[in-house]
């Protein structure tokens, strides 16, 4: 395992006070977040685990800015949090790369938020091509890639802003459990390299306690938490972990489930 050279940590702090939201429905109201107060401290990694339709996607694109909760606050360190803004960057479990761009070019789009482009943009897409392993695959379309080479793709384009909070919806549900496995460890280097926060959902246990701080459990729609999992456990962690084998229990028991789980949304 390669040492990791810290960055200073630019995480920013998350504060989700009281929130709860609701849909409507064909003239119902659809309730979909509790009464949810959480917090990611700055550098943070932040996993939360629900039941399939529970409201954890709906979460997250409140914490993105994408829309607003019906009632409570959500503040960035400690102010409050209105619209999206490129300190906080959401990656998808489908990569969504422009199939008509190159890997260079669509990692590039990262870096074009505004009119300019910065001087300095041709090192920082090839430094962070590089940083994820895909500097021969610069010129490749989308669909000469592997899924975890698009997922990658993905997350270069994602991180070459900088982000102070990477927002993770199931990023990494749609590989092969091999694939999986090593992308998990990637992406903790990544954030334990480059020092943002971190906000993931996951329906995969195991992959929650491998890679979090602190795992979140909700309950079935609407979401409320049910209790959270401090994971106070060195990295990089092993499966084998008996440590880590004991929390998977707790948390499957928790979630209700012996051994299953949702299917991937
Ligand atoms: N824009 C929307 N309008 C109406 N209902 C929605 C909308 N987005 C999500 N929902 C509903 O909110 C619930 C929670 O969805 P979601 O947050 O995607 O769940 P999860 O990510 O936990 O699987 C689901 O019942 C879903 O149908
Ligand atoms: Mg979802």
């Amino acid at each position: 395992m390669a040492s990791i050279s810290q960055q200073p940590n630019r995480g920013l702090e998350l504060n989700v006070a009281n929130v709860s939201h609701q849909f409507y429905l064909h003239g119902k109201t659809l309730p979909v977040l509790n009464q949810v107060s959480l917090n990611v401290r700055a550098g943070e990694f932040v996993a939360l685990l629900g039941p399939s339709g529970c409201g954890k996607s709906t979460l997250l694109r409140l914490v993105a800015g994408l829309d607003l909760p019906t009632s409570g606050d959500i503040t960035e360190d400690g102010v409050a949090l209105v619209a999206p803004a490129p300190s906080r960057v959401v990656v998808f479990q489908d990569p969504t790369l422009y199939p008509w761009r190159t890997v260079y070019d669509n990692v590039g789009l990262g870096l074009q938020t505004g009119k300019k482009v910065p001087t300095d943009a041709r090192s920082r897409i090839e430094g962070i091509l590089q940083r994820v392993g895909l500097t021969e695959f610069a010129t490749a379309w989308p669909s000469q890639l592997s899924g975890g080479m698009a997922q990658r793709a993905a997350l270069a384009r994602a991180l070459i802003n900088h982000p102070r909070l990477l927002i993770l919806d199931e990023p990494l549900g749609k590989l092969d459990s091999l694939t999986r496995i090593h992308m998990q460890r990637e992406l903790v280097d990544l954030w334990r390299e480059q020092r943002f926060s971190a906000l993931m959902v996951t329906h995969d246990v195991e992959e929650a306690l491998l890679m979090a701080n602190r795992v979140i459990i909700f309950s079935p729609r609407p979401a409320a938490i049910i209790d959270t999992i401090v994971v106070d456990l060195p990295y990089p962690r092993r499966r084998s972990d008996p440590r880590l084998t004991a929390l998977r229990t707790q948390a499957l028991a928790l979630l209700g489930a012996e051994s299953t789980l949702e299917e991937p949304t």
